[in-house]
């Protein structure tokens, strides 16, 4: 046999170097987005111009480093639920803090007596970094990103079948349908708070899933290209997952306490449902409560200057509006692409529009509130309103290269297009109507990919020959 034992070895280490020239393009570094659901049909349908070469290498990039975090499983973690079942999800909320003066202890008490013995006060913003001991929150987030861009990805492979939608498939499968490591579906358990008689879930808990938005992106990217490694079986076991699910979402009473909330809690918890909905094929219910959140709960969140009261009262005001603004994104994508006859981004409440408040955003100083930078949680924002509204005066395009933010090479941009001269390079100009794309946009398209591919093989035949 020609091929001896080294040989995997070689290839193990050339690929390495190679990637890592291959990743000296320019991608952006990794950035977790709060919530986003692309319009499956723009990037199904994309006859993407050259200049989205380097959003599309980031997709890559972003695809393939999110995938080598999984699978991940809610049977995995070091703990288990009060109801001792190890597939159900689990997380702790985020800003109760333990006061144990009421235990008397002499000695340090550790995690699992904290949690059930000391009272838990609310520090608003103040992320308690106990909640870190369990991931599952963490797990769905990078499960969430890792199946919207490898989804992206696969379909820009343009390839019935490939590394990134066996990927999706792993990753659904492990998560939420195989057996031993299947997640229950229900949150009962979301963000527990501690204390004695604090053991069940919080409504608070349930936007823990919001990645569910993304996720329905990516499967309805994945049904609509034929991808063959999406079969009809685990189309079929998903569907029938979401659909219990979907059951646990409108009938329990913390969900209905999530649903009905004024503030972000309210629009995120849409952004998952309609999301849930779409893979369940129930296209009626996610317009229904899409919908409803334009007629009913946006009303109340706007300000007539676009600032957004349930969010501005919180300790990170310019976080929390950012958070809620891409909720508001997101349902507007997802009941645009629900019922292409609707218009949600003329939506108004107090004569506010939703470009009104990223407008009333993108003139708020984060550090009067003492949230120190503007942070990369805008730039979609602003990103998602100029593709929409359109930037006449190139005041989002300025906004961005401002902020020396490379728009043209983030992910977002595939479907954020075309925010005009978003990219560092500057000088496009005031109502450049045509993107700029990156400052070597073209030289980053995937059409390099046979080519590097192709020195591989030659490299590595070539050092086994050696
Ligand atoms: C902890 O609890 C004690 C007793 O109820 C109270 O006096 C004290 O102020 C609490 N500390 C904090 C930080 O809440
Ligand atoms: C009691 O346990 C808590 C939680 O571990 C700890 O913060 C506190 O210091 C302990 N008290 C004493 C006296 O060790
Ligand atoms: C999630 O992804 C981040 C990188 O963005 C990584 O640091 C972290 O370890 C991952 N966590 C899990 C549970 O996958
Ligand atoms: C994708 O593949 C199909 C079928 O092989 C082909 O007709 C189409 O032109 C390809 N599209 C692109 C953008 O390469
Ligand atoms: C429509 O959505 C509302 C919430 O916005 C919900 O209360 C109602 O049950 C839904 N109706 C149907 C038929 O799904
Ligand atoms: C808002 O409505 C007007 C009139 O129907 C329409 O021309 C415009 O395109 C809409 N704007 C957006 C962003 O959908």
């Amino acid at each position: 046999m020609l091929i001896s034992d080294p040989f995997p070895c070689v290839v193990f280490t050339l690929c390495t170097i190679l990637s890592f020239s291959c990743s000296a393009r320019a991608t952006n570094p990794f950035t977790q987005y709060a919530v986003d659901f692309p319009d499956p049909n723009a990037i199904v349908g994309g006859k993407f111009p050259a200049n989205l070469g380097g959003a599309e290498a980031t997709i890559i990039s972003w695809a393939e480093q999110m995938a080598s975090f999984g699978p991940w499983t809610v049977t995995s973690k070091p703990v288990v639920a009060p109801s001792r079942d190890k597939h159900d999800y689990m997380s702790w909320a985020p800003y109760q803090w333990p006061n144990c003066s009421n235990v008397h202890n002499t000695t340090v008490l550790d995690l699992a007596d904290t949690w059930k013995e000391c009272n838990y006060y609310f520090l608003d913003g103040q992320v308690n970094p106990d909640r870190n001991s369990i991931q599952d929150f963490q797990s769905f987030f990078n499960l969430s990103d890792a199946v919207l861009y490898n989804s992206i990805a696969a379909t820009l492979q343009n390839e019935s079948s490939s590394i990134y939608s066996q990927n999706v498939v792993k990753f659904i499968n492990t998560w939420f349908l195989d057996a031993d490591t299947a997640m229950n579906p229900n949150l009962n358990y979301a963000q527990m708070n501690g204390g004695p008689g604090g053991q069940t879930g919080e409504y608070m808990g349930i936007l823990d899933l919001r990645g569910f938005a993304k996720i329905a992106s990516g499967i309805l990217i994945l049904r609509k290209t034929g991808n063959t490694d999406w079969t009809s079986d685990i189309d079929n076991q998903f569907i029938a997952w979401c659909t219990k699910y979907m059951n646990w979402l409108e009938t329990t009473p913390t969900a209905h306490t999530a649903a009905t909330a004024g503030n972000n809690h309210g629009t995120i918890f849409v952004n998952q449902l309609a999301g849930v909905k779409l893979i369940a094929k129930d296209t009626e219910g996610a317009v229904n409560w899409t919908q409803n959140y334009f007629t009913g709960i946006f009303l109340g969140q706007l300000a007539a200057n676009g600032d957004q009261p349930t969010e501005a009262s919180r300790t990170h005001p310019w976080h929390y509006r950012n958070f809620n603004i891409a909720g508001m994104i997101t349902n507007a994508r997802l009941l645009k692409y629900a019922d292409p006859t609707s218009n949600p981004w003329n939506a108004t409440a107090k004569g506010a529009t939703i470009q009104t408040t990223v407008n009333f955003l993108r003139n708020t100083d984060p550090s009067k509130t003492g949230e120190t930078a503007i942070t990369a949680e805008i730039y979609p924002n602003i990103a998602a309103i100029a593709s929409v509204y359109g930037d006449p005066t190139g005041k989002y395009a300025k906004f961005m290269n401002d902020a020396m933010f490379p728009y043209a090479d983030d992910a977002t941009f595939l479907w954020d297009q075309p925010l005009a001269g978003g990219d560092t390079s500057g000088g496009s100009g005031p109502d450049a109507s045509v993107p700029k794309g990156g400052k070597s946009a073209g030289m980053r398209s995937l059409a390099v990919e046979p080519l590097w591919f192709t020195s591989f093989i030659v490299l590595a035949l070539g050092l086994y020959l050696v």
